[in-house]
């Protein structure tokens, strides 16, 4: 069957990096693609940086693969309103797994899941002008703590990882995140049965094993703004951010981007790196339940890298085409 794609390539290097990755995806299925816009660029041409179009066009397909986009300085935007595109779509299709692989193709290989639709992120702020005070609520509910939860040991389950570990500040924030580590410690008890081990670890000292021994991760869970951190962090342990793809998953559509932005200061040159928005189309492919496809797509970008097929960001002299071009050269020769 020919899968519908939302296609919003964005601002920056995204207009490079996603058709690049089309021409990947190409090698290994027949898809419908519907290009969608979005970002700074739009905001500009058409005064919304989400139109309703692109919002219906996403809610109507299958998948949605995502570039970057530029977020305008406030001086720029002279007071009009921006909305985020990516928290938008985040919100409006109810993403609230996201999901950041961190593997470098040798020996490094854990996963975060991360809560996308609470936590500080609610943006519930304000300025208290009495006490002269500025204060942020951190919503954890246990709807929202218990589908992200499930949705990590289900995770576990699906792709044979052996361990879930949970990333909290339980010790100080106990009604919030002593909630998250309840119903972890619940959830947890039932995949013993699948031969999924837990623990948990707080926060900061996460951070801290990340870069002494990140081989002690497997599968994380944990709220918004930890997950947010963290996977930056680890970004950081596999070459950076045009290694590292992500997905944002809802209870049935699913939304595949790389983890950085527009890069300005490489834009047009020709010279992005496209693998991570490559092995984010290739999670895109597992979401459909292609696993041998996208295995094939993982494949071939492991060859790539390990054999020199670089871009300037990962120390090679290549352009973000060529770099594809062994990537499609890799698939034919499976
Ligand atoms: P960035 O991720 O765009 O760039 C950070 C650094 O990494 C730059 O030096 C850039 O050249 C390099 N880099 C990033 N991706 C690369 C790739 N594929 N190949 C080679 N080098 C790469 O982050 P920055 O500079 O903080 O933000 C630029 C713009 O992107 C801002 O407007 C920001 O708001 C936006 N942004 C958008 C995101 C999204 O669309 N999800 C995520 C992060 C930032
Ligand atoms: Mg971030």
């Amino acid at each position: 069957y020919m899968p519908k794609i939302c296609v919003i390539t964005g601002d920056g290097i995204g207009k490079e990096v996603v058709p690049e990755t089309l021409r990947v995806l190409n090698e290994v299925h027949d898809f419908e693609y519907i290009e969608a816009h979005a970002g700074y660029e739009c905001f500009k041409r058409c005064g919304e940086s989400i139109p309703e179009s692109t919002i219906q066009t996403a809610k109507n397909s299958d998948s949605i693969l995502f570039g970057s986009v530029t977020t305008p300085k406030p001086t720029e935007l002279k007071n009009k309103p921006y909305r985020s595109p990516i928290l938008t779509l985040r919100q409006e299709l109810d993403l609230y797994a996201n999901i950041r692989p961190t593997y470098n193709f040798k020996d490094l290989d854990f996963v975060i899941i991360r809560e996308n639709t609470e936590c500080l992120y609610v943006k519930r702020e304000y300025y208290d002008e009495i006490n002269e005070v500025a204060i942020a609520e951190r919503i954890i509910s246990k709807k929202g703590s218990e589908r992200i939860i499930k949705f990590a040991f289900e995770y576990a389950r699906l792709n044979n990882r052996k361990k879930v570990s949970c990333i909290h500040k339980a010790n100080v924030l106990r009604v919030t995140d002593g909630l998250f580590l309840e119903i972890f410690e619940k959830i947890a008890k039932l995949y013993e049965n699948f031969g999924i081990s837990s623990n948990d670890y707080l926060i900061d000292a996460t951070a801290m094993y990340l870069i002494k021994n990140p081989y002690m991760f497997d599968v994380m869970v944990t709220t918004n703004l930890f997950g947010d951190i963290l996977s930056d962090e680890a970004a950081g342990l596999i070459g950076g951010l045009g290694m590292s793809p992500s997905a944002n998953i809802g209870d049935n559509l699913g939304l595949f981007e790389p983890v950085h932005g527009s890069a300005p200061d490489i834009a047009g040159k020709g010279i992005s790196n496209p693998i991570a928005t490559i092995l984010s189309a290739s999670m895109m492919l597992d979401h459909l339940k292609m696993n041998k496809k996208a295995e094939i797509i993982r494949n071939a970008v492991k060859k790539t890298i390990n054999n020199g097929y670089l871009t300037p960001d990962l120390g090679g002299s290549l352009k973000t085409s060529e770099v594809v071009n062994k990537v499609i050269e890799f698939i034919r020769d499976e």
